[in-house]
């Protein structure tokens, strides 16, 4: 027997949880026509109403359908010299974001880093659950990256990544096998498993190398989109965040 129930909600609560404001502000904005469900004002913020995923086609905001309530997940092409972490300077991935959203509880974060000088494939979402699922060593979600070098590989580069026997300065647990798709003399594609801190550069400058240019193009069975530029994000679809497992 299945024991789930759709939850229910306040409306000031929720609202106010998804960043449109202070429980009063929200309050305020419904008793002046501001808040409709289902074509009909909806004035008494105090009702609880079921959090159905549907909300945001059934529910107006100050004119605009509701954001997409809990369980949001972003796709992201990270363009250059953003930063994932609010300890670094300059902007934030979050930044592009809708202003709102920065109050959103729970809060979105970035399912795993790219470097600032790191492009492409980026997730952010407020599922804690996924995220964990998605950066969990046991999982082995294969994360490639397409790399430009300084210098022409030797050869012997794509057999090292794939001994499992690499160990990164400074660490004591050599890296898990990758592999290694020779692209050209100065561009590879690397498919890792792990999420080691700047696991990439480290690993070209662990035979000599340097990383140029760094891209992410896939995260397990999700490939970035062609159409999606750099600093363009998107919703993804339930298909889109099942294919990651694929
Ligand atoms: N490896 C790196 O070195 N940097 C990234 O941003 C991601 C993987």
């Amino acid at each position: 027997m299945s024991s789930s129930k759709t939850p229910t909600a306040r409306v000031d609560k929720l609202l106010s949880s998804m960043g449109y404001g202070s429980r009063a502000e929200v309050g305020r904005l419904a008793r002046a026509g501001g808040v409709e469900l289902d074509g009909r004002d909806l004035t008494d913020v105090s009702q609880r109403i079921p959090v159905t995923p549907d909300l945001p086609t059934r529910m107006l905001v100050d004119g605009e359908p509701l954001d997409p309530v809990a369980g949001l997940v972003v796709l992201l092409n990270k363009p250059l010299g953003m930063t994932c972490s609010r300890k670094e300077d300059g902007a934030l991935v979050y930044d592009v974001l809708p202003d709102r959203w920065r109050a959103r509880d729970p809060a979105i974060s970035t399912i795993g880093r790219l470097d600032k000088q790191t492009t492409g494939l980026l997730l952010l979402t407020d599922d804690g659950d996924l995220l964990h699922r998605v950066i969990s060593p046991r999982r082995h979600v294969a994360k490639v990256y397409r790399a430009t070098l300084a210098r022409p590989l030797s050869g012997t580069e794509g057999a090292l990544f794939a001994s499992g026997e690499l160990m990164l300065e400074g660490e004591d647990k050599p890296l898990s096998p990758a592999m290694l798709e020779v692209v050209s003399p100065t561009e590879a594609l690397l498919t890792v498993t792990e999420g080691r801190y700047h696991q990439v550069r480290r690993m070209f400058a662990a035979v000599g190398n340097h990383v140029e240019t760094l891209h992410r193009e896939r995260l397990g069975g999700l490939v970035l989109p062609d159409d999606l530029a750099p600093g363009q994000w998107r919703l993804m679809t339930a298909d889109e965040i099942a294919a990651i497992f694929e």
